[in-house]
């Protein structure tokens, strides 16, 4: 029964990762559903914010009573609400299903769809709630924190340096990495660069939203990131102060209010490091390009603390790598 619940479960990440990038705020959900014979009779997935839910997607496809005594499997803890739609529980429990198997418990205090389903008979049991969780880590951090999603990209020569002390960066890392890059962009719901970063290679950054930290407006108004989409600026006359700087905690919470779900940073080393020293990065995508400066006046990538210990390096895990073109990308989570 184990390894069927984790083939099913899987089967569910799989179909909710076809949402991935059109369901925010909402979560990334598929479902599957078997016959009491065990035999997979529907399929569903979340497919964009304000359409159905998985469960109701695949519910709603099954013919009759095909699936009555049956297991609905759904990476997400089935609503109990209503919201855009009615709560699936109450779907659920019409079709007759006699276990439910979840991935992860929804965050979302309005939901309470283990109990309602438990107090009509049916079973509810849990699986691969760690896979679970991380598939869907911008939502909880999203529901949980109030704020969005950030992730910090950065391109380096192997001793981590992103320019040259005369300023010199481009181009560290390959034209496929930064075809890659602009993909990746495409990801996220906005870019956020700064000032510095604008003055120093005046970049397009293709984006429908874009933040530029630039606390007294320093940047060109010819400056070309400023020729599309939506563009906030964050300055000392919108943004509170800390320390003299701008408080990024407060950028982050007002582009959340803002309806900003995520953040694709795109910076040098002096704000990369003060995202990092206040805790506000979730991930690094770091591109290494097989190149060494073998200068310690270049600029690093991270370059916002004084540390004396090597234990008090910041901790991260990498969740996945590869190569792109001659360069090598890593994934990493904090
Ligand atoms: N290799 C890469 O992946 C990559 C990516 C981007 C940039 N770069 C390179 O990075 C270089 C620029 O690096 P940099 O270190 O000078 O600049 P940076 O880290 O991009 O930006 C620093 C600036 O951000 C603004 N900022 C706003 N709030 C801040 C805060 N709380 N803490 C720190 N900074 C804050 C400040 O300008 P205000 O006072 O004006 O607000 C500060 O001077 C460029 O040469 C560029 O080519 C490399």
């Amino acid at each position: 029964m184990k390894n069927a619940d984790e083939k099913y479960m899987r089967e569910c990440f799989r179909l909710a990762l076809k949402g991935k990038g059109k369901t925010f705020p909402n979560p990334m959900v598929g479902c599957v559903i078997l016959n009491k014979e065990g035999k997979l009779v529907s399929k569903g997935y979340h497919k964009k914010c304000g359409e159905n839910h998985a469960e109701r997607d695949a519910l709603l496809k099954l013919k009759n009573n095909e699936a009555e005594g049956g297991t609905l499997y759904v990476n997400l803890e089935p609503c109990s609400h209503y919201g855009k739609t009615p709560p699936c529980t109450d779907l659920i429990i019409e079709k007759k299903i006699k276990r439910v198997v979840i991935g992860m418990k929804d965050v979302n205090p309005k939901v309470d769809g283990i109990s309602q389903l438990k107090k009509s008979g049916i079973a509810v049991d849990s699986v691969l709630r760690e896979e679970a969780e991380f598939l869907n880590r911008i939502f909880i951090k999203n529901i949980t924190k109030k704020l969005p999603y950030v992730v910090l990209k950065t391109a380096t020569t192997i001793d981590g340096k992103i320019s040259t002390k005369t300023g010199d960066s481009k181009w560290i890392t390959s034209q496929k990495a930064r075809e890659e890059v602009y993909k990746m962009r495409k990801e996220y719901d906005c870019i956020m660069t700064s000032s510095n970063t604008v003055i120093a290679d005046n970049p397009k950054m293709e984006h429908k939203f874009k933040c530029i930290l630039d606390k007294d407006e320093r940047i060109p108004k010819e400056s070309l990131i400023l020729k599309d989409g939506n563009i906030y600026i964050a300055t000392k006359n919108n943004t509170p102060l800390k320390n003299g700087r701008l408080n990024l905690k407060s950028v982050l919470k007002e582009l959340y209010k803002m309806g900003i779900c995520s953040v694709f940073l795109e910076c040098g080393g002096t704000l990369a490091g003060s995202f990092l020293k206040e805790n506000l990065i979730d991930e690094v995508f770091q591109f290494i390009a097989p190149e060494i400066l073998n200068d310690n006046s270049g600029s690093s990538c991270f370059n916002g603390d004084s540390v004396l210990k090597i234990k008090d390096a910041k901790k991260l895990k990498i969740y996945e790598f590869g190569k792109i073109g001659e360069d090598i990308l890593i994934k990493y989570v904090l």
